[in-house]
C-alpha cells in the first residue's frame, strides 16, 4: 500500500470499523446475504446491498475469503447441458460429418490423447462457413478469402528439425525463468492471433506490405502487451539451428503449449505445419476479438464463427485463472455504479481497485490467490461474481455457461483435459499450409 493509501486508510478506519466488525462476528450471514440461496447471482442480488464507498477502501477480509466463498459453492447438473448442445449444433454436425470422413486419415494421426467419446470429433479441425453476422458485426475487409485447411501433423519438423520443438521448450523455460508473467501473455498472443484470420503470425508483424496499422496496434491486443520480444528470441535460437525452416505460427504454438504446462496444463501434442501469413491489419481485430464490454450473444458468435461452441468458450475462459489485466481494462467497470453492482461486495473489498488503480498501467491479477496456476476454482471465483471482466461475468450470467462452469469448477482434471482439445481446435483456425504463406525469417517482419 502506497503512502496515499496509507493516509486514505486512516481516514477512512473509523467508517470501515463497523463493517469490519460485523463480517468478522457474522462471516455466514454475509455470505448468505450475498447469495441467497441462489449459486447463480443476478442483479437482484446485489441492488440491495449497500455499496458504502468506504467500505471498499481497507476492509480486511480473512484470508481463507475464496475458501468460503468456495464451500458455499454447489454442483453441475450436466445431463441436461449435454442435451442443449447437441440440439443447438446438429446442423453444423451433420455438415462435419460428412468432412470428418474426408479427413478421418488425417485425424487419426492426431487423435489426441483422451478416452474416446463422441464429443471428440469437436476437438477436430473443423471450418465453419463464415456466416455473416449482419446486425452486430460490420463485414471484414480484406479478410482472405477461404483459407485452407489441413495439412497439419504431430512432428511436422522432424525430419526438417528434429530437436524444433525442444528447443522452444528449453527458450520458454529460459523466458519463464526470467519472467514468469510472460507465459500468460503468450497464451493470450496465440488466442489474438488465431481469431484473427488464423493460426499464422500476422499479429507478430510490426507492419504490412500497404503500410496499413497492423493487428498489435488494435485496442484488443492492449498497450503494454509482452510477448512479441520473447517469441522472436525463441525464433532466432531456431534459425541458428535450422535456419529458414520452422515458421513463427507454429513457435508461437509450441510456446503457448509450454507456457500452460508451465501453469499445470499436461503436456500435449501440438501438431505443426503452419505457415506465416505475410499480411497483418488493424480492422480485421475488431470484427474477431471481443472486448470485455462486448455483448455477450456477440461474443459467442464470433467464437461460432471460428467453429468453437459455447463450451468450447467456457473451457477457454478458464485461461483467465492465470495472468493478469491492465487497470485501464477494469477501472470503468468497477467505477461504473450499474455494473458494480453486479460485483459480489466482498470482492470489491478484497481488491482495493481504488488503490490498485490509480495508474492505468497497473496489473492486477485474475486469480487472485493462484494467477501461476491454471485452477479450476476460478469458475467458482466467476460464480460468485467475484472477478475482473465484465465479459466472464456476462458469460457467466449465461445458463448454458453457467451449468459448465459449475461442473469445471469442481473437476481440475477433467476442465484442463477438455481445455487442452479447445486449445488445440483453437490451434487449427483457418491455418495456412503447403505453399501458402511463408517461413518468415524475422517474426515482426514479412520477408
Ligand atoms: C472471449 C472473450 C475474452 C475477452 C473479452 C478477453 C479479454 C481479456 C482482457 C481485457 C485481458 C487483460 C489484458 C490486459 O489488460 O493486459 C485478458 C487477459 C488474458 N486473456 Fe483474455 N479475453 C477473452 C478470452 C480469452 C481466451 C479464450 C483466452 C485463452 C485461450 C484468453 C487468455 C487470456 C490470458 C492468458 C490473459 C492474461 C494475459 C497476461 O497476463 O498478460 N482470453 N483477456
Ligand atoms: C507438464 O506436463 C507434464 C506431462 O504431462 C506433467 O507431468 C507436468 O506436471 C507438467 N508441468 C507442470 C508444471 O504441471
Ligand atoms: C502507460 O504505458 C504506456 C505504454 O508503455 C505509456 O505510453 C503511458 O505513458 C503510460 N501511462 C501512464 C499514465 O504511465
Amino acid at each position: 500500500m502506497g503512502p496515499r493509501g496509507r493516509i486514505l486508510a486512516v481516514t477512512l478506519l473509523s467508517c470501515a470499523i463497523l463493517p469490519l466488525l460485523a463480517s468478522a462476528l457474522f462471516p455466514n450471514q454475509l455470505i448468505n446475504d450475498i447469495h441467497g440461496s441462489d449459486p447463480n447471482p443476478d442483479e437482484s442480488n446485489y441492488v440491495n446491498t449497500i455499496i458504502n464507498e468506504h467500505d471498499l477502501v481497507n476492509t480486511p477480509q480473512p484470508d481463507d475469503f475464496f475458501t468460503s466463498i468456495e464451500k458455499e459453492q454447489v454442483t453441475s447438473k450436466n445431463g441436461e447441458l449435454r442435451n442443449q448442445k447437441e440440439t443447438g449444433s446438429h446442423k453444423k454436425k451433420h455438415k462435419r460429418e460428412k468432412k470428418h470422413k474426408k479427413e478421418k486419415k488425417h485425424i487419426k494421426e492426431h487423435e489426441p490423447i483422451l478416452e474416446p467419446e463422441p464429443e471428440i470429433v469437436e476437438a477436430k479441425p473443423v471450418i465453419v462457413p463464415e456466416e455473416p453476422v449482419k446486425e452486430l458485426v460490420k463485414p471484414v475487409v480484406n479478410e482472405p478469402a477461404e483459407p485452407v485447411q489441413g495439412g497439419l501433423r504431430v512432428g511436422y519438423y522432424q525430419k526438417t528439425c528434429p530437436q524444433a520443438e525442444n528447443i522452444v521448450k528449453e527458450a520458454m523455460e529460459d523466458i519463464l525463468h526470467k519472467n514468469v508473467k510472460v507465459g500468460p501473455s503468450i497464451v493470450r498472443l496465440f488466442f489474438h492471433d488465431c481469431f484473427v484470420t488464423g493460426c499464422d503470425a500476422s499479429l507478430l508483424l510490426d507492419k504490412t506490405p500497404s503500410g496499413e496499422p497492423v493487428e498489435k496496434t488494435a485496442v484488443h491486443n492492449g498497450l503494454n502487451v509482452q510477448g512479441y520480444a520473447e517469441i522472436q528470441e525463441i525464433k532466432t535460437r531456431l534459425e541458428a539451428a535450422c535456419p529458414g525452416i520452422v515458421s513463427c505460427a507454429d513457435v508461437l504454438a509450441f510456446a503457448n503449449r509450454e507456457a500452460l504446462n508451465h501453469t499445470g496444463v499436461p503436456r500435449f501434442d501440438v501438431v505443426s505445419g503452419r505457415r506465416d501469413r505475410p499480411v497483418s491489419l488493424a480492422k480485421n481485430v475488431d470484427v474477431n476479438v471481443p472486448l470485455p464490454d462486448t455483448p455477450i450473444q456477440q461474443m459467442i458468435q464470433m467464437f461460432t464463427k471460428k467453429g468453437m461452441n459455447l463450451e468450447d468458450f467456457v473451457l477457454l475462459i478458464g485461461a483467465h485463472s492465470i495472468g493478469e489485466a491492465h487497470c485501464r481494462n477494469v477501472a470503468d467497470r468497477f467505477g461504473n455504479p450499474e455494473k458494480r453492482k453486479e460485483i459480489n461486495p466482498r470482492y470489491l473489498d478484497k481488491l482495493h481497485v481504488h488503490i490498485m488503480c490509480v495508474d492505468p498501467n497497473q496489473t492486477l491479477p485474475f486469480d487472485r490467490l493462484s494467477h501461476h496456476h491454471m485452477d479450476a476454482a476460478f469458475y467458482k471465483q466467476l460464480l460468485a461474481s467475484e472477478t475482473l471482466l465484465e465479459s466472464d461475468h456476462n458469460l457467466m450470467k449465461e445458463p448454458n455457461a453457467n451449468a459448465l462452469m459449475k461442473k469445471y469448477g469442481d473437476d481440475q482434471d477433467g476442465w484442463l483435459a477438455k481445455f487442452t482439445q479447445s486449445i488445440i481446435k483453437l490451434g487449427n483456425i483457418e491455418v495456412l499450409t503447403g505453399d501458402q504463406g511463408e517461413i518468415r525469417k524475422q517474426c515482426n517482419a514479412f520477408n
